[in-house]
């Protein structure tokens, strides 16, 4: 292990809608089944928001809970990164609005746009602010309310889709060895009208037109972008191994997005990991895009599977293209 940490997280929170979705649900009123949805994705439920639940309230709760695991208060903090696509509002970042709720008026405040890698793009900021001497205390996020811009009725991607939001302190490594061993973030934007929202942007924006389309929701080209998400999964793996000069070996958990149970096995199958180091909650959250690792990684801490000294693979993908991977010891 020859990488040496410049930055380490002190602190992890996360918050889930109470409103549980079950694949029965669905059933109702699309044409689909439990038994499709379990078999092509792993799906057995997910947490939807409700109408006045907002993202910065989500983010609020695991804000907080990741801030007093670190000992830190909201006058610490010098900056807050949230990655999502599921804002509040198009104007201002929820970051600001999170900074309000928060009272952290010393931080700065802004949202990333990487779609399911913004967490790990989040974590890069916070690392390269710290390492310029920029920054000593980020809030890092990743979180998503996907139900208001997903299409209920489009069976393609309704099934898919839950909310979400995972917060995580980072602050200069220690020097004990624990800390971010590396990073990749890569983008491929040829490929971005596979997993796009048409309309209700600048480029088109709302109108009865973009209503009655249904185009201000999430349209995907599920199968290409599968096949993307497999091959730019298992790259980004190898790379940010060799970046911190880790074995596969040497990892005790990886922890992917949660996007479909077979991209999670072919990732898995790539890089030699077996099943029993890939942690999986894709079954209790569906598809949570930003959100996905940190609530994932959440999990397996409060079941024990990672501890003090773990060393973790993070790798995911999403609407971009984008993608990320990390190599942390916890
Ligand atoms: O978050 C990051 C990016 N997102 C992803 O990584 C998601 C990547 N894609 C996938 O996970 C999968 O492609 C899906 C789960 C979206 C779809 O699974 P698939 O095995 O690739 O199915 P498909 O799109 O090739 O569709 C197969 C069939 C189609 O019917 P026909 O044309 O064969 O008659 C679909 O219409 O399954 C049908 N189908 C459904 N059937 C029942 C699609 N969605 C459903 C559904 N219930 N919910």
């Amino acid at each position: 292990m020859s990488a040496t940490p410049i930055a380490a997280i002190t602190g992890l929170g996360t918050a889930v809608p109470e409103r549980v979705v079950t694949n029965a649900d669905y059933e109702k009123y699309l044409d689909t089944s439990d038994q499709w949805i379990v078999e092509r994705t792993g799906i057995r439920e997910r947490r939807i928001a409700g109408p006045h639940e907002s993202l910065a309230a989500l983010c609020y709760t695991a804000s907080t809970k990741a801030m007093a695991e670190a000992g830190v208060g909201p006058l610490d903090l010098d900056t807050i990164v949230l990655g999502t696509v599921s804002a509040d509002r198009r104007l201002p970042a929820t970051a600001c609005d999170l900074q309000a709720l928060l009272g952290a008026r010393n931080a700065a405040a802004f949202d990333i746009a990487a779609a399911c890698p913004g967490w790990i793009y989040s974590l890069a900021v916070a690392e390269g602010f710290i390492a310029a001497g920029r920054a000593r205390k980020v809030l890092t996020l990743g979180a998503e309310k996907l139900s208001s811009i997903t299409d209920m009725k489009d069976r393609g991607t309704a099934v898919l889709f839950g909310d979400g939001a995972g917060a995580a302190i980072v602050e200069p490594a220690t020097g004990d060895g624990r800390g971010i061993l590396s990073i990749v973030l890569g983008a491929d934007g040829n490929l971005a009208d596979l997993l796009y929202i048409p309309g209700g942007g600048s480029a088109d924006p709302v109108s009865l037109k973009v209503v009655e389309e249904r185009s201000h929701f999430i349209r995907m080209a599920g199968r290409e972008v599968f096949k993307a998400a497999v091959l730019a999964m298992a790259r980004a793996s190898d790379e940010a191994l060799a970046k911190a000069g880790v074995t596969i070996d040497e990892v005790d958990l990886m922890v992917p997005h949660q996007a479909n149970l077979r991209i999670i096995e072919a990732t898995a199958k790539h890089a030699g990991m077996p099943m029993s180091k890939v942690m999986v909650n894709i079954d209790r959250f569906g598809n949570t895009s930003a959100a996905s690792i940190p609530l994932a990684i959440g999990q397996a801490v409060e079941e024990g599977r990672i501890k003090r000294g773990s060393v973790l693979l993070l790798v995911t993908f999403g609407a971009g293209f984008t993608w990320g991977s990390v190599v942390l010891r916890w």
